[in-house]
């Protein structure tokens, strides 16, 4: 990401937000417990404690989570990257209110037999949503562990028929400076892109998400959907989701374009690749003070390591 001030590695545990401000996730699951019973609303015009969003419907549990402790509501959405609110880890929560999430539209089109433009409720509508506890590793060597509400990207690709040359997904954000004022800013070439290797977007890992512990996405972590692929560096994880581009050819990627030597298109956790200004060997649980050393693809080198068979990884960092 851009470095300015220092170097990710440099972050303190003081600087992430400090425990005592999380919330407990068993305090966290009893209300989300009570809204579910429909103490706590999610309907349109009743109120939610605490300012939470409301609670997704018929989520059920997906495969591939990991039992490792979940990394608290409030660290989850209040240390962000997302740069067209700012560039502090901070201001996504305190700017992102300004991005309206209703209506909303998605258009898939390119390499596919069936271009459509669906709106997001009836994406709702027809996806079956699970929850995936997965691992989310920065690039900046810190680390969460989130259960994401979601769906495989897989099922919506369905929905338009890839063609058969078809090799490779891009995707884009919203772009549209009144709502997103980072964009006023040149710190990117806007609006933020990112691409999969067809093969990568079809994995039965890569997910569309929509909520977080249950409940429906905050903006500042990418409503009302952001890819997520466990396996890669977080900033592959896209937000605000506005167009899925099916191609032939590997697509532009924002942070390749900004600094291709230090971001590649494949971006996959590699403990083994340092970045050049960072060792990417360890990172730092959001909340632990002592870093653990980061795994090959994350932790999911047993699904996802056949895609890459007989790649240098080096190379295609
Ligand atoms: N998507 C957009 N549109 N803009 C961004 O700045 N930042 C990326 C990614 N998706 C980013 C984005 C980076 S660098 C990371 S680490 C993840 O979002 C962070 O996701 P989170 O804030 O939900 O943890």
């Amino acid at each position: 990401m851009l470095i300015r001030i220092r170097k990710p590695t440099d972050i303190s545990a003081r600087e992430i937000t400090p425990e005592a401000l999380y919330l407990d996730r068993r305090r966290f699951l009893a209300g989300g417990a009570a809204a579910a019973l429909g103490l706590g609303g999610g309907g349109a015009g009743r109120a939610e404690p605490e300012g939470l969003p409301p609670v997704l419907a018929g989520v059920k549990p997906g495969p591939y989570g990991t039992a490792e402790e979940q990394t608290p509501w409030d660290a989850v959405t209040s240390y962000n990257n997302f740069y067209e609110f700012g560039l502090d880890k901070d201001d996504p929560r305190r700017h992102a209110h300004s991005l309206k999430t209703r209506p909303w539209t998605v258009t898939i089109d390119g390499a596919v037999h069936e271009p459509r433009t669906f709106d997001i409720d009836h994406i709702l509508a027809r996806m079956t949503l699970e929850e995936r506890v997965y691992r989310l590793r920065c690039v900046e060597a810190w680390s969460m562990v989130i259960p994401w509400v979601g769906f495989p990207l897989s099922a919506l690709l369905d929905l338009v028929e890839p063609a058969g040359n078809a090799r490779y997904v891009a995707f884009e954000t919203l772009y549209d400076r009144s709502q997103m004022p980072g964009q006023r800013s040149r710190v990117l070439d806007w609006p933020y892109r990112e691409g999969l290797r067809l093969d990568e977007a079809m994995h039965p890992l890569t997910i569309i998400a929509v909520g977080l512990y249950g409940r429906v996405l905050p903006n500042q972590n990418g409503a009302p959907l952001r890819l997520v692929v466990p396996w890669k560096y977080g900033f592959k994880s896209i937000k605000s989701i506005v167009r899925i581009r099916l191609t032939t050819r590997q697509p532009k990627t924002s942070w390749n374009m900004q600094a291709p030597n230090e971001y590649g298109f494949y971006a996959n956790v590699n403990p083994e690749v340092d970045h050049p200004r960072w060792s990417q060997a360890k990172e730092r649980r959001v909340g632990e003070f002592f870093k653990r050393r980061t795994l090959m693809f994350n932790g999911y080198a047993e699904e996802v390591a056949a895609l890459y068979a007989g790649m240098d990884l080096r190379k295609y960092y």
